[in-house]
């Protein structure tokens, strides 16, 4: 069995991945997003622990949507046999492509359990991490890393860390040009991606504030990079991924995109749970539009799919 190839899927003139975004990139939202050219989805990231540990919760986080080829799943921790048997599963029960590590949430609880980016902190132990789930996994997926500009200003180590995860067996690193401490504020360093890109011969994935395609263009001209990534600026605008069809301007355009994604999420984790998280994505698909006050009035009520047929039929 070959190992899959990501960098035969970084042909195409602008390649746009969808990031992995906890609550937000469920399945039905991933398959709109593939519809319209995203070239690589993932998963929400799924906890280690609670993979090998049963939690029939984070399972469903697992499968892919349909047409979602190449698929990754992405799964943090910090124990490596953990993260290996991690893998493992996730292999048998999604089957994707790439299995995606984790090493930049900054979030308080992820970082004080020592995953996410706490990781940065120790590249040695970083490393074996990965080098236990590439061992497992085999030639079964691809092995990528999700990491950051480093832990602080006092500690940017993106360059060393991007050596260590391709020594260790990576098969391509994404870059987010932030450290730990800036979260998502600040503006991301599209430099230290350059540098990355120039110190590794695996791809490496440019992440940090592409809000269009122009700056797609942009950040992988500046950094070389061999693909983009796309988180926040896909919320509510899977369109970004699309080379000939542009956002909509109208509300009625823009809720008919809403309301496919929700009636696909409605049937996989049903109405009500599908329709609660519907408020925030028709907000997003509402953004920029002239008078949305009123759809967003109403999304934010709604509980049930009528009312958001409703709503989009307005
Ligand atoms: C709501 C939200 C959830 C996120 N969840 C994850 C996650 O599960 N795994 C991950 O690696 N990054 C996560 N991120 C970070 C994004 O993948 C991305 O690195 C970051 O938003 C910077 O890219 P952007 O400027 O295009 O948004 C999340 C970001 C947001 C806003």
């Amino acid at each position: 069995m070959q190992r899959f190839n990501i960098k035969s899927h970084f042909n195409n003139k602008l390649p746009m991945l969808l990031a992995p975004m906890a609550g937000v990139t469920d399945i039905a939202f991933r398959e709109v997003c593939k519809s319209f050219g995203a070239v690589i989805t993932y998963s929400e990231m799924v906890s280690s622990k609670a993979l090998v540990y049963q939690d029939a919760k984070s399972v469903t986080l697992l499968p892919r949507g349909t047409g979602e080829t190449p698929y990754a799943v992405q799964i943090f921790g910090s124990d490596h046999a953990v993260m290996a048997a991690a893998a493992e599963k996730v292999l048998d029960i999604a089957a994707p492509e790439i299995i995606d590590v984790n090493m930049g949430c900054p979030t308080p609880k992820i970082v004080r359990s020592g995953d996410g980016s706490a990781l940065m902190r120790d590249p040695e132990l970083a490393g074996r991490i990965l080098a236990a789930i590439v061992s497992a996994v085999g030639n079964r997926a691809a092995v990528t890393v999700k990491f950051r500009k480093g832990w602080d200003f006092g500690s940017v180590n993106a360059v060393e860390f991007a050596r260590i995860m391709e020594a260790s067996g990576a098969d391509a690193v994404t870059v987010h040009g932030r450290t730990r401490s800036q979260l998502y504020a600040g503006s991301a360093d599209w430099d230290i991606i350059r540098e990355v890109k120039a110190a590794v011969s695996i791809p490496v994935i440019a992440n940090g504030d592409v809000a269009n395609r122009s700056v797609a263009e942009r950040c992988i001209a500046h950094t070389n990079a061999d693909a983009v990534m796309v988180g926040r600026a896909a919320m509510g605008n899977p369109w970004i991924f699309s080379q000939d069809t542009p956002r909509p301007d109208s509300a009625a355009e823009l809720l008919k995109t809403a309301l496919r994604q929700l009636e696909r999420a409605a049937e996989i984790k049903g109405e009500r749970t599908a329709c609660m998280e519907a408020r925030k994505h028709f907000s997003w698909y509402l953004k920029g539009v002239r008078d949305a006050g009123k759809y967003k009035q109403l999304a934010a009520k709604a509980t049930a799919l009528a009312e958001f047929r409703a709503l989009a039929a307005m």
